[in-house]
């Protein structure tokens, strides 16, 4: 194992305020990490779910005012409940019910791929993450936890704001932007598990009631679920598909229609520069972490994959995560231990699905813009506009032709 002394505590990176430095204990090294991981009692997962950028008073009021609350439940959970709670939820993502999910993914990837299709045969050019990466991943969890599917484009705005007020570095206007729709979305959410705890079926949140969660409890974890089960791997394909394009990727964008194809370049941005590049944890008492102390309190950055936060790998030299014989070939990508991401099956599939439906419905495809601006939070990374044209023809060629 490394030792500690060898984890830096990093220098701010560009994006965050000049004079800022990174108040974290950023730990690199995997073995490291997982050791981290696996000792849930020393590094307690607490500090999940607060806020980057301490908030300032007009957004806490914003949010105060409609009762906003994110007590303990799962991500944060460092209680003895949060088995009994993570064992619920996992009954909705099991490796069987993913499995069967993969015709209605496709199903949802060809139409997305279709629309792109018709798109770029109509104007000319298309942006693959609104039309092919943002919803189908949403549509596809609401159906696995038995919610009705409504209000998309709220959902997907919702997501990208509170991932920018939690995980960002808004300033206080930005800041008070961000509460109002983290505000709206949680009125939206209170009404939606109010609804769903009296619907006929079976629904995450009728499951969450029968455990004995209360509606506060429902609300915060259906707010963590509504982001991280769908905005995290909108985000790994919108990568997957820009570095493709950009011929940063293992294959080439013909290749990436075949199942291996797409299989082969998700996993490489997931090593090289996942969605969910970081984590956090945070110190529960005074502890030692290969062979250095570590106070109390002290906020651990773990890095998962390749990222601009803590200099960690890029595309062309991955970061070591990945490696075989770690247990798979994603490694810590997911995390690891009684936390472990319960969507990694689906999200993995998910994107390997939605990609290669994409390269095989859009074959002449280049990319318009190759310096999108990217969305870089302290745990969140992606493009976010993959904007391409068709110079072949092809792609129109056959949207006008194609089967049916
Ligand atoms: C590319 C997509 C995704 C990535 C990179 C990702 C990554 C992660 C990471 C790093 C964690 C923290 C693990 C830890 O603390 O050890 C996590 C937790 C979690 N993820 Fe994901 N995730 C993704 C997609 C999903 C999806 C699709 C779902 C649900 C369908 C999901 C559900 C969860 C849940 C419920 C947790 C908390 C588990 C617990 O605390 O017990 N994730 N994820």
């Amino acid at each position: 194992m490394m030792p500690a002394s060898s984890m830096a505590l990093a220098p701010a990176p560009a994006e965050t305020p000049d004079e800022a430095r990174c108040p974290y204990f950023v730990v690199r090294d995997p073995e490291s990490v997982r050791d981290v991981l696996h000792r849930p009692a020393d590094f307690s997962p607490a500090n999940a779910l607060v806020a980057v950028t301490p908030l300032e008073g007009p957004a806490l009021r914003a949010l105060q005012r409609v009762g906003f609350a994110l007590p303990p439940v799962l991500a944060s959970n460092d209680t003895e409940s949060h088995g009994g709670i993570r064992k619920v939820v996992a009954g909705f993502f099991t490796p069987v019910t993913v499995a069967a999910m993969e015709p209605r993914i496709r199903e949802l990837a060809r139409e997305a791929a279709e629309n792109a299709a018709d798109q770029l045969a109509r104007t000319g050019r298309a942006d693959l993450v609104e039309v092919v990466a943002a919803f189908p991943p949403a549509v596809v969890m609401l159906e696995l936890l038995g919610l009705p599917v409504r209000d998309l484009a709220d959902l997907k705005r919702w997501g990208l704001d509170s991932m920018e007020l939690f995980w960002g570095w808004p300033d206080g206007d930005r800041q008070l932007e961000l509460a109002r729709s983290a505000a709206e979305f949680y009125v939206w959410l209170r009404r939606l598990v109010a609804e769903s705890v009296t619907a006929p079926g079976r629904n995450l949140f009728k499951s969450l009631a029968g455990h004995g969660l209360s509606g506060t409890e429902m609300c915060s974890l259906g707010y963590f679920l509504l982001i991280a089960g769908q905005e995290t791997t909108t985000q790994l394909i919108s990568t997957t598909l820009f570095r493709l394009l950009e011929g940063a990727a293992p294959v080439d964008w013909k290749e990436a229609a075949s199942e291996a194809g797409a299989k082969s370049a998700v996993r490489h941005v997931l090593a090289t520069e996942s969605s969910v590049p970081t984590w956090r944890r945070v110190a529960a008492h005074d502890t030692d972490l290969g062979g250095d102390r570590i106070q109390a309190g002290t906020e651990i950055l773990l890095e998962l994959s390749g990222n601009r936060i803590t200099g960690g790998g890029t595309p062309s030299d991955p970061s070591p995560y990945a490696e075989a014989g770690r247990g798979s070939s994603t490694g810590l990508i997911f995390g690891s231990g009684i936390h472990r991401c319960l969507g990694a099956k689906l999200a993995e599939l998910e994107a390997s699905v939605i990609v290669q439906e994409a390269a095989a419905a859009l074959p002449g495809i280049q990319l318009r813009d190759h310096e999108p601006e990217w969305i870089r939070h302290l745990s969140f990374q992606a493009p976010g506009t993959v904007s391409v044209t068709d110079p072949t023809g092809l792609t129109g060629l056959q949207a006008n032709t194609g089967p049916g």
